[in-house]
């Protein structure tokens, strides 16, 4: 069983990446096996609206996205991770929303568990919109919108490592990793 975990941010070693880390623990834990996906060490360049994946199933842009179109298919679970920009998702992480179009014919998410993260400076940041988009991608790839403790994981914090002094955020973190767990294990129960 494999889980992916995608950090939209750019900033190596932020707040994103370590609440990523936090909530893939508990497959660690179980021996999944875990894909870390970062955006701060990879480069996927934004959709250039060709449509030539309309008619192919296949983008013609190479580059770090090709190891997320294996992943999209091989994986079991998703996780996916935000600073808010603008009340919005990252740039870099909305660019892997626009080329994952180029899967829109064989959809290989459909019916695997899905969790998100976003975390953003201010109190009333925008944090719930970028969790909106965030599920708004899980659901229109076919996935299932798996909450936390009680919905996305929103996580108030700015300087890199900020969210290293929030326990609580951090074990919100985890939370958020057992049920997109506990869901995909009864997904391959079910369709065994
Ligand atoms: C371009 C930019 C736009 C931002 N927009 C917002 C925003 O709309 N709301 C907010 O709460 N924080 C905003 N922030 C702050 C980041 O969300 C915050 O610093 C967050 O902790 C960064 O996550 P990271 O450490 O994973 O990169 C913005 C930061 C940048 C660089």
């Amino acid at each position: 069983m494999e889980v992916l975990g995608i950090s939209g941010s750019p900033r190596q070693g932020g707040n994103t990446e370590l609440l990523l880390k936090h909530a893939l623990e508990p497959f660690r834990d179980k021996g999944w096996t875990v894909t870390e996906f970062y955006l701060s060490n990879r480069s996927v360049a934004p959709c250039d609206g060709c449509d030539i994946c309309w008619e192919t199933g296949e983008c013609v842009i190479r580059d770090d996205m090709d190891l997320l179109y294996e992943k999209f298919v091989s994986c079991d679970a998703i996780i996916i991770g935000s600073p808010v920009y603008y009340r919005n998702v990252s740039a870099q992480l909305k660019a892997v929303f626009d080329r994952h179009h180029a899967l829109f014919k064989n959809k290989p998410l459909i019916g695997k568990a899905g969790g998100a993260i976003v975390v953003g400076r201010g109190a009333s940041g925008g944090q719930s919109l970028a969790l909106t988009i965030i599920y708004n991608f899980i659901l229109s790839s076919g996935a299932l919108a798996v909450p936390g403790q009680r919905n996305g994981l929103s996580v108030v914090a700015d300087k890199p490592g900020d969210v290293l002094k929030q326990p609580e955020r951090l074990k919100q973190a985890r939370v958020l990793g057992q049920n997109v767990l506990k869901y995909a294990e009864l997904i391959r129960l079910e369709s065994k």
